[in-house]
């Protein structure tokens, strides 16, 4: 650094030289944001011609299959990364059994998909929060202390197993495990090697912080607790920054392909953290929906300009050092940019 200052001074320096026209700027640029890089999170409920707007996420639907393939189709032919399925399913009880029906929500939004657009990546959420009549993201443990012991972590994860080979089943190219056990990541790539596909990836939330930014989701999923917080299993935003890395390092251990932080703008300094320690692992953010819904909010108020305002904090998250953006502004990108 010290050596990069002393290559010159002003006059004979100017760094506005270097930002006086588009075309140069675009030359000496870095960071790169692009429709490969994005990922399209949707949110799939049953029936057919369903396609209910999502109050707190302006722009966004609970939409049935049929609707999924659609978007699906968009999505490949902007050129998107992937999408990204989360399924409300019509029954929901203690143990989330619907989320493990080989004909539920999701291996019908799958398949449906798939067939309309094969060279999409379709990455599925794994989790439980959606399928269970309490909202957690397991199944519960001991009743006398729901706080502290809300969800049973090791019962759990021979539920993850299980859930993760009915998306393989049903055609999922990628599976994205987002409810914070302990060797969730180990369990599923077990499960998903004995059933036969070990060339499923895994894309592990690895650090993912309890945050309030959760809000807009869950109305959309559906998937509030009804008793207590998430807190006893995601990471608390004030632990060491290090904590992270060691979550990274469990779930890379476990086998994890990619790596992914959530929220993304809150947490720009853990992004460039993880960057730094694991260079050659694909980092993934998740640009939440608390963060598409502030500024979307802000951007209806006419107080701020949604392309740029949407553009400069996927950039900010890429210049962190992320690879992928899981995001709710993918399609709008996609078309900015062409
Ligand atoms: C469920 C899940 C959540 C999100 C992704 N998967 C919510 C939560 O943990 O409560 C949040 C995504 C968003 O806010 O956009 N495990
Ligand atoms: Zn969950």
């Amino acid at each position: 650094m010290q050596e990069q200052f002393a290559l010159g001074s002003f006059p004979n320096v100017r760094m506005r030289r270097l930002r006086l026209s588009p075309q140069i700027r675009r030359l000496v640029a870095e960071v790169e944001l692009a429709p490969s890089h994005l990922v399209l999170p949707l949110f799939v409920r049953p029936g057919r011609a369903v396609r209910q707007p999502i109050a707190s996420m302006p722009g966004h639907f609970q939409i049935s299959p049929e609707l999924a393939a659609e978007e699906a189709c968009e999505a490949e032919r902007l050129g998107l990364g992937g999408v990204l399925l989360f399924g409300i399913p019509e029954s929901k009880d203690p143990m989330g059994s619907a989320a493990l029906r080989e004909s539920g929500i999701i291996p019908q939004a799958i398949r449906a998909c798939k067939e309309a657009a094969s060279n999409l990546l379709v990455i599925t959420d794994l989790c439980f929060c959606e399928y269970t009549s309490h909202g957690h993201c397991g199944v519960l443990g001991s009743l006398k202390e729901p706080e502290r012991t809300a969800v049973d972590n090791d019962a759990t994860l021979t539920q993850l197993g299980y859930q993760a080979v009915v998306h393989a089943r049903a055609g999922a190219d990628m599976i994205a495990p987002s409810g914070m056990m302990d060797g969730m990541v180990g369990a599923i790539r077990h499960a998903l090697d004995t059933a036969g596909f070990a060339y499923v990836p895994i894309m592990s939330y690895a650090a993912k912080y309890a945050s309030a930014l959760y809000g807009p989701f869950r109305q959309a999923a559906e998937c509030a607790p009804q008793f207590g917080d998430r807190r006893g299993y995601q990471m608390d935003p004030q632990a060491s920054a290090a904590q992270a890395l060691r979550e990274v390092a469990l779930d890379l251990g476990e086998g994890a392909d990619i790596i992914m932080v959530k929220p993304a703008l809150f947490y720009l300094d853990i992004i460039r953290l993880v960057r730094d320690h694991f260079p050659g692992v694909p980092l993934a953010a998740y640009n939440v929906s608390g963060e598409y819904s502030m500024l979307k909010a802000a951007t209806q108020l006419g107080w701020l300009d949604e392309k740029s305002v949407a553009l400069e904090a996927l950039c900010s998250i890429r210049r962190a050092g992320a690879n992928i953006l899981i995001t709710y502004w993918a399609k709008e990108v996609a078309h900015w940019l062409s």
